[in-house]
């Protein structure tokens, strides 16, 4: 039996390609797939169909990833993604997902930050609620035959590890405190430690980096853990922030600033090629020195028209004035970059093994599709391909048991951390891991980090984990993708490698690694 962790998109695709072969799983999640961080995406998934007559191919969209991402991601890993790309999202077209589509029937195309061809297709401005409905009620088949089994409200206390193998993980039950330990190999598809972050990322608030933290003091190696996404255009509401779809820029919307009473639209100017398009970490640098000396950066979306905002955009739309009281369609929007993605997470190979026998990872909580910075529109391509490959991986495991049994009620490790707590570690690692970094910044944070004073387990947990992160940061003595430090602004060749942190016998340890060769073009 293996066992999910997280029923998101890359934990329902687990989960799905497992009951495809015949095979038994459990889905434990602490919140049902319906309130997953997956429902949230917004503007698309990647594939490169040349639905739109552009000539694109699915080299062009290895190419712009690999670029995307300044070559830190794994170009085996990449190649599979952007290969089965296509696959996958006539796969999803099969579940019944309602894209959007041309006169003749093909799936319609939508322009993305840093890709030079229309490729992500999309339901909407809500691709991910719509995609995530249809994987739900596919899985819900395999529930009624019994091949999947579902535990929402549960959330991991630790992995089970023998001989350095792991055998099962041990899981509790968030309404009545019982625990339990489930015999098999783990796939970790718990998404992005947003929860590090509390009230400052797009992502879900219940996403909360515990998981995370576990599994590093355990010794689960993570890589480029200080590649941390700042999405351009996002709103504060309470709690967190409000994700304005890269789909605005892509089907026209500008940023601007007002310079001598004028707008100015900067990235037009500096970036002609792919002006508002041009990848995250620059559009992100470059509203933050614009705002620096301008102020505040709005994006004006009054030149779309009628029709695309009412079949593409007309939920974007809605959401703004349901928060903000503002109509897109007629004024310009305020708005600012926010925490969105973390590229980095448990280091994987392209089959989406760990460093631990019997335990894998996919979706935003595996590292290696993205590098140092991830085109939009990847995330959910590589959450339902990594599910897909982690299962298949997963499945490859001789002797599967399926006990479950009872256990020790006392365990304090994988418990939720103190808001409080939670609030002053997230403090410190933005004052050091901001859009633009420096050295200085980065060790004082982890100065202020390490005389932070935590009384148990899942306090230590995430001080450890979250000093990973600014270690990773302080090692990496250059600039590259979504890590721009002012005191080392040149990409250098001898950091074209993965950052590897691990928790050794009460350590952290920085390490740089090669990055595979591409093997067969
Ligand atoms: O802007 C967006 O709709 C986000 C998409 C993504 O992160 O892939």
């Amino acid at each position: 039996m293996i066992n999910i962790i997280g029923a998101g998109l890359a934990g329902l695709s687990a989960a799905m390609t497992l009951a495809e072969k015949g095979m038994n799983c459990r889905l434990i999640s602490a919140q049902p797939s319906e309130r997953a961080q997956s429902v949230l995406a917004e503007g698309g998934i990647n594939a490169a169909l040349d639905t739109m007559g552009e000539g694109d191919d699915i080299n062009l969209h290895f190419e712009e990833t690999m670029k995307g991402g300044v070559m830190l991601a794994d170009p085996n890993a990449v190649a599979a993604l952007t290969g089965n790309a296509p696959a996958v999202v006539e796969k999803l077209c099969r579940l019944g997902v309602p894209f959007n589509r041309n006169a003749d029937g093909s799936l319609m195309l939508r322009s993305f930050g840093g890709q030079k061809k229309k490729r992500t297709a999309f339901a909407k401005s809500s691709t991910g609620k719509m995609i995530m409905t249809a994987l739900t009620d596919e899985v819900r088949k395999y529930e009624n035959t019994g091949l999947v089994e579902r535990f929402p409200h549960h959330t991991l206390v630790r992995l089970l590890i023998i001989d350095g193998s792991v055998s099962g993980v041990r899981i509790r039950d968030s309404y009545t405190g019982k625990m339990y330990d489930l015999a098999g190999p783990v796939i970790a598809a718990f998404g992005g430690p947003a929860g590090l972050f509390p009230s400052m990322t797009t992502g879900t608030v219940t996403n909360s980096g515990t998981a995370a933290s576990v599994l590093f003091g355990q010794g689960v190696r993570f890589a480029n853990l200080e590649m941390i996404q700042y999405h351009p255009t996002t709103m504060e509401i309470p709690g967190k922030r409000c994700l304005v779809s890269e789909a605005a820029r892509g089907e026209g919307g500008r940023l601007f600033v007002r310079k001598d009473g004028f707008p100015w639209y900067f990235m037009e100017e500096k970036y002609p090629e792919l002006g508002n398009l041009m990848p995250r970490d620059v559009v992100s640098r470059e509203m933050y020195y614009v705002k620096s000396e301008y102020g505040d950066v709005f994006l004006d979306m009054t030149g779309i028209s009628d029709d695309v905002w009412k079949n593409k955009l007309s939920d974007l739309r809605d959401e703004i004035m349901h928060y903000f009281s503002l109509d897109p369609k007629t004024d310009p929007i305020p708005v600012e970059p926010g925490i969105h993605y973390f590229m980095g997470g448990i280091y994987t190979d392209e089959h989406h093994r760990t460093n631990i026998p019997g335990l894998y990872a996919a979706g935003e909580c595996a590292c290696q599709y993205h590098g140092a910075n991830r085109l939009g529109g990847n995330s959910m391509l590589g959450a339902v391909f990594g599910g897909m490959t982690a299962a298949e991986s997963a499945s490859r495991l001789p002797g599967l048991t399926d006990e479950i049994m009872e256990t020790d009620p006392d365990d304090p490790v994988g418990g939720e951390v103190p808001a409080e707590f939670a609030k002053q570690v997230g403090k410190i690692l933005s004052d050091g891991l901001g859009i633009v970094r420096s050295g200085d910044g980065i060790k004082k944070a982890a100065d202020r980090l390490r005389v932070l004073k935590c009384s148990d387990a899942p306090e230590k947990l995430r001080k450890e984990f979250a000093h990973a992160m600014l270690l990773s940061a302080l090692g990496r003595m250059e600039s590259r993708g979504a890590h721009f430090r002012e005191d080392c602004p040149d990409t250098t060749e001898i950091f074209s490698k993965t950052t590897v942190a691990e928790y050794i016998e009460g350590t952290v340890r920085i390490t740089f690694e090669d990055i595979p060769e591409r093997r067969n073009k």
